[in-house]
């Protein structure tokens, strides 16, 4: 079976666990190649639509694991009982917007076992990150980015934080584009912020040509958005990596 690189990055960030959820799993390509790579003896495979589900099914007996998968129908993962015994949960593949929506209506608490998220936000990443923060029991450890197929794709690594960690402040530049990025993933993620700032840097002109009155606030809006990209810009060449591909 083949997965795309994001697919494969997601379940080399599995830690070994007893039990994975598999939350909109969809193909669940990552339930199949976790219980390959013996990643984790158990997964509950979750999605809210009965048409991925029945493709979940199908892939799991082709593959041959489906013994080791239950399937469950659920909206993120509320249809998960309390003592399921998840230990690792990865949400990818959506829109920031229902991944913080999931992560809020999750009751996280009531899964005692639960040690790592693996979230894959398509969007709104901030949303995620603030989302994340607030629930006050788990941190984000280190960020991935991924270039595949001609999209950049960010999967936080998140984890149940420590008893008593005061728990750790975002600036905003940094709820948009994260903190701990992985430093294998430097140059892709350096890569991501550079076309961000362009293609906001081209929005912002096109903007221009267009009736200034009518544009203010969207225009407003993307020199907002330019601030940030620069400042996480900036965060980063404090961090000292080797960007001198960004000098104009
Ligand atoms: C694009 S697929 C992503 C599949 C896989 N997780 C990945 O990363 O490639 C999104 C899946 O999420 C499911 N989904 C959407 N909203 C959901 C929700 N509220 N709870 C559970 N699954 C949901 C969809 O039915 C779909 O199968």
């Amino acid at each position: 079976m083949i997965i795309s690189k994001r697919l494969e990055t997601i379940v080399g960030m599995i830690e070994s666990c007893s039990v994975l959820g598999d939350i909109g799993c969809d193909h669940a390509y990552v339930s199949i190649r976790a219980l390959q790579e013996k990643k984790t003896g158990h997964v509950i495979a979750a999605d809210v639509a009965k048409g991925p589900l029945e493709t979940a099914v199908r892939n799991c007996r082709e593959a041959g694991v489906e013994d080791s998968a239950e399937f469950v129908l659920s909206d993120g993962l509320s249809g998960l009982a309390d003592g399921c015994g998840i230990e690792c949960a990865v949400i990818a593949g959506m829109g920031g917007i229902l991944m913080s929506r999931i992560l809020r209506e999750a009751e996280l608490a009531r899964f005692q076992h639960l040690q790592q998220l693996i979230l894959g936000p398509q969007s709104d990443q901030d949303l995620v990150r603030k989302t994340l923060l607030e629930t006050g029991i788990f941190t984000i450890r280190r960020e991935k980015w991924v270039f595949d197929e001609g999209k950049y794709y960010v999967l936080l690594d998140v984890r149940r934080s420590l008893p008593g960690t005061p728990q750790e402040k975002y600036s905003e530049a940094q709820l948009h584009y994260g903190k701990h990025c992985d430093p294998a993933c430097t140059d892709v993620y350096l890569n991501y912020l550079n076309s961000r700032r362009e293609a906001l840097y081209a929005a912002l002109e096109s903007l221009k040509k267009g009736s200034p009155d009518k544009n203010a606030v969207k225009s407003d809006g993307l020199k907002k958005r330019i601030e940030l990209v620069e400042e996480a810009i900036l965060q980063n060449r404090r961090e000292g990596y080797d960007r001198s591909f960004l000098q104009e």
